[in-house]
């Protein structure tokens, strides 16, 4: 059978559509949150961005083992609401779900039963990252929501992403003391990458 007409060809390219978008969405977004002087969901969004262009990259890969040079698919595919971080936020928490659920396993399946194992495990393992990608824009957006991006109940450790001055307080001042960053430079360094608790 001519790879072109099987389910797992059209599930790559759907995929590949799917997480190009999610990537643009994302970068979208991330120019937005820098906008509104929030680097710290900029960065949330840019990090998971760059992670859905290597999903692209891997879905392009397998297609190009198979051989595979063109391949009509219909699908729909989300658009963003406008200017609303915590909006955004949102419609992010449902897609990255949506494909975690119900989208990858799918195409899982179709692969396997396909009998194309690489492709079967791809969407599986690609399923349970966006399963993560869902839970950390399901963070964000409950602090945006409730003004806790930079409040916490208890006192914490905050770092600045601009230039590491850490701070312990309820609160991140509202100008780093050390390169006068915004507030929005502000993370909790248990969330901030390569830092030790
Ligand atoms: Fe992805
Ligand atoms: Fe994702």
């Amino acid at each position: 059978m001519d790879f072109c007409y099987t389910e797992t060809a059209a599930a790559l390219m759907r995929a590949f559509a799917g997480e190009c978008q999610a990537q643009m969405r994302y970068t979208l977004a991330a120019a937005l949150a820098k906008r509104q002087q929030l680097p710290l969901l900029q960065k949330v969004f840019q990090f998971t961005a760059k992670q859905e262009r290597t999903h692209a990259e891997l879905f392009m890969k397998a297609m190009q083992q198979h051989g595979l040079t063109a391949r009509e698919i219909t699908g729909s595919y989300p658009v963003d609401p406008q200017d609303d971080l915590a909006a955004i936020l949102e419609a992010a928490v449902q897609h990255e779900n949506h494909e975690a659920d119900t989208v990858y396993p799918a195409f899982a399946e179709a692969a396997q039963n396909e009998g194309f194992a690489y492709e079967s495990n791809l969407f599986r393992s690609i399923a349970e990252i966006e399963r993560s990608h869902a839970d950390r824009f399901a963070m964000f957006g409950q602090m945006l929501r409730e003004g806790t991006l930079f409040r916490e109940e208890t006192q914490t450790m905050w770092l600045c992403m601009h230039c590491g001055h850490l701070h312990f307080g309820t609160e991140p001042p509202k100008e780093c003391p050390v390169c006068g960053a915004v507030q929005g430079y502000a993370v909790r360094r248990r969330l901030a990458p390569y830092t030790a608790e």
